[in-house]
């Protein structure tokens, strides 16, 4: 079994854990420091041990009053006044196992200003290694479809719904989104942004709580808290079903006309 495959494990047996005792189970002094002997096993490699070693504590959806936040999180993210201070101030975030086995923490890139903030759901393997959001596959194509609509990746601003990558690209716990959720949500308060795009059902069901379905969902011009929202399908869904394509390009032709009538208006 490769190292991933091992981590991969070790998480998903956290995962289980919580999900049968309803409360988050974490890496405990002890067992880090078994991990850290291990690791050092001829044969077994683990990243960032120290990263593991986390005390017991209780899920909290406020990523600051965990325990093991302390050293990881500075207490007053939120009060951050622009999005270089917020990303300093959370980049180190250890409120969920994903923080364990991260490479890198993908805060999201572009303009800061961004008129449009495009959200999707959590940063896959390249992500993971770049420290950025789409710059796999379906990140291309996102790529692709900017550039079709006249946008380029710098003026627009992407994000995720979570931070760091699940395991093996699975779907995000729920306990996951809403440990980094907020983050998410800082992000929206200090961008600003006129139009939020979000790409796929992850993004669209976390932003406006409940189950969708896409086929309903895409086209309408919905609001989130005051912001025009339009909602459309996941680049890598269009990968796996080309003949969504059709539907996401008529999505995305809407946030351009519209964007284009916010721009005029606004002189
Ligand atoms: N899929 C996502 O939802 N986000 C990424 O950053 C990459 C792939």
């Amino acid at each position: 079994m490769n190292n991933e495959n091992v981590i991969d494990k070790i998480q998903q047996y956290l995962i289980q854990l919580q999900k049968q005792e309803g409360d988050l189970i974490y890496l405990n002094e002890s067992l880090a420091q078994d991990e850290k002997q291990s690791a050092h096993s001829p044969g077994i490699d683990s990243p960032n041990l120290s990263e593991t070693a986390k005390p017991k504590g209780q899920l909290s959806n406020e990523p600051e009053q965990s325990l093991m936040t302390q050293n990881a999180v500075e207490a007053d993210w939120k009060d951050s006044q622009n999005i270089e201070e917020l990303h300093s101030k959370i980049h180190n975030c250890q409120s969920c196992p994903l923080g364990a086995s991260r490479t890198k923490f993908v805060f999201g890139t572009g303009n800061p200003n961004a008129d449009i903030l495009i959200i999707g759901e959590a940063p896959g393997k390249d992500e993971d290694l770049q420290g950025k959001p789409f710059v796999g596959r379906a990140g291309q194509l996102l790529t692709k479809i900017l550039e079709a609509i006249g946008l380029s990746r710098e003026e627009v601003f992407i994000a995720n719904i979570l931070k760091c990558r699940p395991p093996a690209n699975r779907k995000p716990e729920p306990a996951e989104v809403e440990l980094c959720e907020p983050y998410l949500m800082k992000q929206i308060e200090l961008i600003k942004p006129a139009f939020i795009l979000t790409l796929g059902l992850t993004a669209l069901d976390t932003l406006l709580k409940g189950k969708h379905k896409m086929g309903e969902m895409r086209g309408q011009v919905l609001d989130y808290c005051g912001t025009t929202m339009l909602v459309t399908y996941h680049p890598a869904a269009l990968l796996r079903n080309p003949n969504w394509k059709k539907a996401a390009w008529e999505d995305v032709q809407k946030l351009r006309r519209m964007y284009d009538e916010y721009l005029e208006e606004k002189g």
